[in-house]
């Protein structure tokens, strides 16, 4: 074969990998969704709001995965009380399967640890990539919705999630240094290429008052549309609520230790809101949707890579 005969079928073997590629993620469309929970600054709420919101998308029946993908502190199974043995590392070097990895938290509700097997993500050649997703695939069937907690900060692989993510709920309270950093997030996202055609949203947790959640809606909204012309969703608000705290203190999650209290209530309006979100912009361009899309789309994300 010479030179340009193999460089033609190199050409042939990559295009016939991109059509497989293509039918195995555009398969299973709608199945499960996926939301990468987000933030510019730390504690601001995005652990405790990923553990409740999927308590409270359980309570109506839907099945939940919540992935903690923290890449420093893995704080999901610190505030509800369980300690992850196994993550997604040991899923990755083959030692445990799925299984032995999941942490039930409550009905309907999976916690799947991510831990050091985030990093190994980006590391993965594609034949072990494609294995782990088939090892994950069981999960299409098993839950409606991925919910991914990420740690503070906009690093590479928090974005590298929020774009692979179908949405991106960005989280961020009434503290001015907060909606800085949101709106930093933002910027960041309308810059990367696939982050501009995602949907996006955000909560304004630790509200005093529903007006105070929409004034901040409206400077974020504003701000975006005015400089970034991006538009975003304001999904709602979650009270700054004392039982929160105590539910920490406890290790519980609120939505099971009150489930009457001020937040609890806010975060079931929230899930009124995510489930009838309009169709956004990742609609529109209807990307594949389900686990095997969003690993791919994970993968190729290029602000992982090194
Ligand atoms: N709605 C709320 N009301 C009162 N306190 C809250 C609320 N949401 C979060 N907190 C407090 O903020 C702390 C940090 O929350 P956490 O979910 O760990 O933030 P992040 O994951 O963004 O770093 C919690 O320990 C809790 O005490
Ligand atoms: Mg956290």
């Amino acid at each position: 074969m010479n030179k340009s005969t193999a460089a033609l079928s190199d050409q042939a073997k990559e295009l016939r990998r991109i059509v497989e590629e293509y039918k195995q993620t555009s398969r299973k469309t709608g199945n499960l969704r996926t939301i990468t929970i987000l933030s510019g600054k730390g504690g601001v709420g995005k652990s405790n709001l990923s553990v409740n919101l999927a308590c409270s998308l359980a309570e109506i029946g839907k099945k939940i995965i919540l992935l903690d993908a923290d890449l420093g502190l893995a704080n999901v199974d610190m505030l509800c009380g369980v300690t992850a043995k196994y993550n997604l590392a040991h899923l990755i070097d083959g030692s445990k399967d799925l299984d032995e990895i999941l942490v039930e938290l409550a009905r309907n509700v999976w916690i799947l640890p991510g831990g050091s097997g985030i990093k190994e993500l980006a590391d993965l050649d594609e034949a072990r990539l494609v294995a782990l997703i088939e090892s994950l695939g069981v999960l299409e069937d098993r839950a409606d919705i991925l919910l991914i907690d990420t740690g503070a900060g906009i690093h590479k692989g928090v974005l590298t999630f929020a774009t692979a993510a179908d949405t991106a709920l960005l989280i961020t309270t009434p503290e001015p240094t907060s909606i800085r950093d949101a709106y930093g997030v933002l910027k960041i996202l309308k810059n990367s290429a696939e982050g501009g055609k995602r949907d996006i949203a955000f909560v304004v947790n630790m509200a005093s008052s529903e007006s105070e959640g929409l004034e901040v809606a409206n400077r974020l909204r504003m701000a975006a549309a005015q400089f970034l012309n991006l538009s975003v969703n304001y999904m709602g608000y979650i009270l700054k609520d004392h039982f929160v705290e105590q539910a920490v203190r406890i290790r519980k999650p609120f939505y099971q230790l009150y489930p009457d209290c001020p937040a609890a209530e806010c975060v079931r309006n929230l899930v009124r809101a995510l489930l009838g979100m309009p169709p956004g912009k990742a609609a529109n361009t209807n990307p594949p949707r389900g686990l095997k899309a969003f690993f791919f789309r994970l993968r190729r994300g290029h602000f992982m890579k090194r």
